[in-house]
């Protein structure tokens, strides 16, 4: 078999099967039983190529057992393919890039060495939360952007003087990408965040641009809502119209949805890296131009 084979993992089944149609490639599937004390037993469904696989596997909650059974896919891919690509789209653990507080491990160090041990030739993650997780590795890295998708999601919207907006400094260029796609202006609020217990405070005081606008906050993900709800308060008392909410990975943990709609947002839209009722955005044509 000289075919590529795409291998939808547990946590990216319908991303791979639309990546394996993009690409014209073989679709395996995997079958995967969770024990009761936690380990994955991963069965393959298919024959893989000799020559390249292309493992799809998205390291969402719950992280660790995501990881794994990325990992186990990739080591058992390695046994057949010369070539395993491991295709992360959201790759869990990015933000622990730096030692922020003292004695802090650089997971995504570890990650370099888990995906090198398991036989991943290349890693392709779509908006990793910062470069600087990358910069760890030492097997090649891609990093593909789901802004294009996500701002042709927001030219059919009729949005009121629209403004995209970053949360924080940090998604300054992120929002600058979009702005500049979308046909824009684009600002960045100055937050904070509280390392020890993760509180989120807006520290930009008073802003009269965005009064009357229709507002986009543009993030790379949401996890607790914490940046999103604080943002939109923030927004809100500066009057602004409507606030909408474009991000690459819908985390959306316990209650995150519903407190960021009780803040004030529209809608949130996110992209298909992590399956979910706000992900309404396909990545896999981008996925499938990275692999190409
Ligand atoms: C922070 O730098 C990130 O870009 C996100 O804004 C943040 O990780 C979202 O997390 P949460 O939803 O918990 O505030």
């Amino acid at each position: 078999m000289s075919k590529i084979t795409v291998v939808a993992g547990n946590s990216s089944i319908d991303l791979g099967v639309k990546l394996s149609r993009k690409i014209k490639a073989n679709l395996v599937k995997s079958q995967v039983k969770v024990f009761a004390d936690g380990e994955s037993k991963i069965t393959l469904g298919g024959k893989l190529s000799k020559r390249k696989t292309v493992i799809v596997q998205s390291i969402y909650p719950p992280v660790d057992t995501n990881l794994i059974q990325a990992l186990s896919l990739i080591s058992k891919a390695k046994e057949t393919s010369s070539e395993v690509i491991a295709v992360i789209p959201y790759m869990g653990y990015a933000r622990q890039d730096r030692e922020f507080l003292s004695g802090e491990i650089i997971t995504m160090k570890v990650l370099d060495k888990l995906f090198r041990g398991a036989g991943a030739s290349k890693i392709i993650a779509v908006d990793i939360h910062s470069m600087i997780g990358f910069k760890h590795f030492k097997i090649k890295t891609m990093n593909v952007s789901a802004i294009p998708d996500l701002v042709r999601y927001f030219k059919k919207l009729s949005l009121k003087n629209p403004l995209v907006v970053s949360p924080d400094q940090g998604g300054k260029q992120r929002a600058q990408e979009f702005a500049k796609e979308f046909g824009s202006e684009y600002i960045a609020l100055e937050k904070s965040r509280d390392r020890k217990t993760g509180t989120v405070k807006i520290k930009t005081k008073n802003l009269d641009q965005v009064a009357n606008r229709d507002l986009i906050l543009v993030d790379d993900m949401i996890s607790t809502g914490g940046s999103i709800v604080k943002a939109t308060q923030f927004l809100k008392k500066q009057k602004c119209k409507k606030v909408y909410v474009a991000c690459t990975h819908a985390l959306l943990m316990n209650d995150a949805e519903k407190r960021i709609r009780k803040a004030g947002v529209t809608k949130i839209i996110s992209a298909n890296t992590i399956p979910g009722k706000t992900s309404i955005v396909d990545i896999s044509n981008t996925i499938a131009k990275a692999i190409q």
